[in-house]
């Protein structure tokens, strides 16, 4: 039987880099080496692997496979080729500030090395993705211990899209604090939106919680307000894709109208990230920009079309939850509350 907890998002291993393809789940688990940079470039524009921790470590990865036959150049040549790649890779995907911050610091850390040789520059820059990749797992787990105490005895949580293991290295953001009070057992029951149009939620949310052991309820995105007015819901538990400097928060689109509603019934809603998500340089959510993605993921449900052809469509891939609708942001660093400007600054603003 299917061990869930091998199944890694990303495995480095040997010096090279496998993705599982997440657009399979929950039907067929199948694991992908990534053989070329346009490859890498490829598996995070069609969401094989997705989330925005996730979409960072593959980044940096994608980086090493980029430049893994070029350690014959000189440093000028290969920092000139490592530049261009990572402004291709970051083109993949524009809204989750992860994949821009870990080529930057990648990039960053390679310039800064002092190594001369192109064996060198890319010994440092395997390292460094491979930091990226340790450390997600380390903050995911702090996350979830300053977000633990949250969940108590018999609640009930609502989650949006996907923000578990598959979105990151381990644990998860919105779900870490989910499998420490599992690990602690506190008995609580998730619901899972499924998550329009592409079914993050009940795909890959519902399939992890699931083969977790947590006590997990897929329900349509429409059925949100329904199960809230049955009292069904306590808390709100999402990831986020960008955390501005004002404390609004983007995250997969749906998240606007669950907090909406949580707010109309007296819900608090709290949105999980570690450090990397938040972005000091966006002032507030105005500034995102919301990647939109092509028609057919809305105009066809799986492989059947289900609007009429030629019909206007739009599909924002990510909405922005202004801040006041936000009880608190769970990081590594701690639950941070508002004032957010002033909080955010003080905790992120090294
Ligand atoms: O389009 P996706 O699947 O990459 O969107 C993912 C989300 O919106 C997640 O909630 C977010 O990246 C947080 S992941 C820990």
């Amino acid at each position: 039987m299917l061990d869930h907890k091998q199944v890694k998002s990303i495995t480095w291993k040997d010096g090279k880099l496998y993705l599982l393809d997440q657009t399979l789940l929950p039907i067929a688990v199948k694991v992908e080496e990534q053989m070329s940079v346009e490859q890498v470039w490829d598996s995070i524009k069609q969401l094989k692997v997705r989330g925005a921790p996730a979409i960072g470590v593959a980044g940096a990865y994608g980086l090493v496979v980029a430049m893994q036959d070029k350690s014959h150049l000189n440093r000028e040549a290969f920092l000139a080729e490592l530049q261009e790649k990572a402004a291709y890779l970051d083109s993949s995907r524009p809204t989750a500030v992860n994949l821009s911050w870990a080529l930057k610091r990648t990039v960053k850390s390679v310039e800064t090395s002092g190594g001369q040789s192109g064996a060198e520059l890319l010994e440092c820059l395997t390292k460094t993705a491979e930091e990226i990749h340790a450390e997600d797992i380390e903050l995911c787990r702090k996350i979830g211990e300053h977000g633990v105490e949250l969940i108590k005895d018999g609640m009930g949580l609502l989650t949006h899209c996907n923000a578990g293991r598959l979105a990151t290295s381990e644990y998860g953001t919105a779900t870490a604090p989910m499998y420490l009070a599992q690990e602690r057992g506190v008995s609580f029951r998730v619901y899972s939106d499924e998550s329009r149009p592409l079914l993050q939620g009940s795909r890959l949310t519902a399939w992890e919680l699931l083969h977790a052991g947590v006590d997990v309820t897929t329900i349509t995105d429409n059925m949100a307000a329904f199960v809230m007015q049955q009292g069904l819901i306590d808390m709100v538990i999402v990831g986020t894709d960008r955390v501005a400097a004002n404390g609004d928060v983007a995250n997969k689109i749906g998240t606007l109208g669950v907090a909406v509603l949580a707010a109309y019934f007296k819900i608090p809603v709290y949105v999980a990230c570690p450090a990397s998500t938040v972005d000091l340089s966006t002032p507030t959510g105005k500034e995102i920009f919301i990647e939109e993605r092509g028609e057919d993921e809305v105009t066809h449900f799986g492989q059947r079309r289900t609007a009429p052809e030629g019909i206007k469509v739009r599909n924002p891939a990510f909405d922005v939850t202004p801040h006041e609708l936000v009880a608190g942001i769970i990081t590594d660093r701690g639950l941070i509350r508002a004032p957010y400007q002033e909080n955010l600054h003080k905790i992120f603003g090294e």
